[in-house]
């Protein structure tokens, strides 16, 4: 069985839905950076080995990484599972675990990366917003990009209520990815193309609002 080490900041939501998916690999270690993240109780509650690597004990980005790295190898993880995780990765930690490191991003990429998408898709007024499941590259939410979830935005939202619409999104499609790379049904093709072997197109196009007759 391949081992995933999942790292996480704060919530764990992301961590939950793929702690509950009940994946075909073993949860080696939940890693965080943040001493209070509530995940790591939640973690616990399903016997998962939980580790903290506190970014503010290390002088500089590069120890913490160094710690951090020999986290996610002292428990023999094959994939590293970015889920909430809130620190900026340097090239040399990427180029580390290339190929076996992701991230769910809140926004459907290459939209809105960065901080506050909900905030920023409603700011811009799409009608579409959604979130991306995708390999890491050096530049910060970007790489080759393994499943995304649109959903549309409504009259009525205001941020929340749209980072809601779209989490409950991100707790299908994250596992669903993390599923297909253990199944081995991933080839990149190209620098920046994946493609799955099998994968389903979906049935129809979302319009938001809908198209009349
Ligand atoms: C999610 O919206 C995820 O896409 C983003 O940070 C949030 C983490 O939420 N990267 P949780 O900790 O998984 O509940």
């Amino acid at each position: 069985m391949k081992r995933l080490a999942i790292l996480i900041s704060g919530r764990g939501s992301n961590m939950e839905a793929i702690l509950r998916a009940r994946l075909p690999a073993t949860v080696a270690a939940v890693i965080s950076n943040e001493p209070g993240a509530r995940g790591l109780e939640i973690a616990r509650t399903y016997g998962i080995v939980t580790e903290v690597v506190p970014h503010r004990g290390y002088p500089d980005r590069g120890s913490f990484e160094q710690a951090l790295a020999h986290a996610i190898d002292r428990h023999g993880a094959d994939l590293v599972v970015l889920a909430g995780f809130m620190r900026v990765l340097t090239a040399d930690f990427v180029a580390r675990y290339r190929g076996r490191l992701v991230n769910i991003h809140p926004s459907l990429l290459p939209a809105f990366p960065g901080l506050h998408t909900h905030r920023r898709a409603l700011e811009a007024g799409v009608r579409i917003h959604g979130c991306t499941v995708h390999f890491v590259t050096e530049s910060l939410d970007h790489g080759p990009i393994i499943i995304q979830a649109a959903v549309p935005v409504l009259p009525e939202d205001d941020e929340a209520r749209l980072a809601a619409r779209v989490l409950a999104q991100e707790h299908r499609i994250y596992p669903q990815a993390i599923r297909w790379i253990l199944e081995g049904r991933l080839r990149l093709s190209g620098e920046d193309r994946v493609e799955i072997e099998g994968a389903r197109p979906p049935a129809q196009a979302l319009c938001s609002p809908e198209v009349e007759g």
